[in-house]
């Protein structure tokens, strides 16, 4: 039977790129006091007038309706340490991060954590994600099985690290191998799930397992690949110690045949304009993650010198070393972030890189980043204030460009009201 809902709210969304710094932007789609039409998962129409009754309704007048948000880079494990006292990335790793991520070798502890944390990501209006679970293959599993009930898009793998990790965090060439193949065959292409090379970072993995995780990519370019690079300056120093062939951090990706247009990179703080330039010739993307940057102490992400260069920039909370799952949070932290570097991030830009902008990047815009027919409905309905001072707030801003800033810096998970995924609610108040 064919299952039909008809969303009433006010819809925004994006056409295309809107340009740094412009308030006002064409980019922009606004279409207050409309009904989306959602048919067997997918959008099948976007109307201003009511549907006829056959159409079972979910009323959200006054309410912002935006494309599920995508989070390019998060990892599973690490709602067991977010918001951990006092060490930057490398230390961090050790003392709280590793082993935490050690107890993700017993099944049931991984499935416990996979549907915590997605329904987590679901209660934060985030319906798609570019996750790292752990070394691992029952986290791995665990995670997609997870996935793959809720109906969400995902994409993962399971960590590689063969090196500078504790035990119980190590894996080998030769098994790692042969896990990443059985996973691929198992999920990559089933239900909305894809696959990821996952090469945790540099250091913790050997040229050889690099040289492997290469091999994957270059046998199947529609494998995605996701990594940590350039994040902070004691890791950039140790890799170059590592690897003293390679021009820079990202070199090292480079030399393994791990950059093309399906990987994901997180941070890219410590790049200079050739690492820049070879991420726009990859088709490379990088996944700012603000929050992360600002906690752990890592430094101040150059948004625009990325984007000058021609590399695609996307947001990420990357927790656990972000604070927040929630990419209003993020999208306010980015603000910050560019702020003090003098420069001002639209609230257009910051959430086109949370939705379209992210999908493009993911070569996903066919199925999700948009409120288009045909796109599936992962969809999210959002009030415009959680507390009277976000309610003031909203009540005396002028213009659409100001309500929308004001809410993405005033707002968070509190303001959501529904979590549609494939035409499914999934979360609602
Ligand atoms: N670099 C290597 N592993 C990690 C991780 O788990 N989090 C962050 N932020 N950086 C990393
Ligand atoms: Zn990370």
């Amino acid at each position: 039977m064919t299952q039909r809902v008809a969303i009433h709210g006010d819809l925004l969304d994006f056409t295309a790129e809107p340009a740094w710094g412009e308030t006002e932007s064409a980019a922009v789609r606004w279409r207050p006091d409309h009904w989306l039409l959602v048919e067997d998962g997918r959008i099948a129409a976007v109307q201003s007038e009511a549907p006829g009754l056959d159409w079972p309704r979910d009323e959200h007048a006054g309410r912002l309706i935006l494309p599920g948000f995508i989070d390019t880079h998060v990892h599973s494990p690490q709602l067991d340490v977010i918001g951990s006292y006092g060490s930057a990335l490398l230390d961090w790793l050790d003392t709280y991060t590793f082993p935490a991520e050690r107890r993700y070798a017993d099944a049931a502890v991984a499935a416990e954590g996979a549907a915590l944390f997605l329904d987590a990501l679901l209660a934060h209006g985030t319906t798609a994600a570019v996750v790292f679970p752990t070394v691992h293959k029952v986290a791995a599993n665990a995670l997609f099985e997870a996935a793959a009930a809720r109906g969400m898009r995902l994409v993962a793998g399971k960590v590689l690290m063969d090196r500078h990790a504790p035990d119980g965090l190590r894996d080998d060439v030769l098994q790692a191998e042969a896990d990443c193949r059985e996973l691929i065959a198992r999920w990559h292409g089933h239900d909305r799930l894809a696959y990821a090379v996952t090469v945790r970072f540099a250091p913790t993995s050997t040229p050889e397992q690099l040289a492997m995780a290469g091999r994957l990519c270059s046998e199947d370019p529609t494998l995605y690949m996701q990594t940590h690079v350039a994040e902070n300056r004691d890791e950039v120093r140790w890799v170059h110690e590592l690897f003293p062939e390679a021009r820079s951090y990202l070199d090292v990706y480079a030399r393994a045949g791990l950059l093309h247009a399906r990987s994901v990179l997180a941070h890219g703080i410590w790049l200079d304009d050739a690492d820049r330039a070879v991420l726009r010739e990859a088709g490379a993307q990088i996944a700012h993650s603000p929050s992360s940057n600002l906690f752990l102490g890592s430094g101040l992400f150059d948004w625009r010198a990325a984007e000058a260069a021609g590399a695609a920039v996307t947001l990420a909370s990357d927790v656990g070393g972000g604070t927040s799952l929630s990419m209003l949070r993020t999208m306010a932290d980015a603000y910050k972030v560019q702020a003090l570097a003098g420069q001002r991030l639209t609230a257009w830009k910051a959430l086109h890189a949370a939705t379209r902008g992210a999908a493009r990047s993911l070569a996903l815009d066919h199925e999700i980043g948009s409120l288009e027919p045909g796109r599936i409905a992962d969809v999210c309905v959002w009030d415009w204030a959680a507390g009277a001072v976000g309610a003031r707030r909203m009540e005396v801003a002028r213009g659409l460009h100001e309500k929308v800033f004001a809410w993405m810096t005033l707002g968070d998970e509190r303001c959501l009201a529904a979590a549609y995924v494939n035409g499914v609610r999934r979360h609602g108040r």
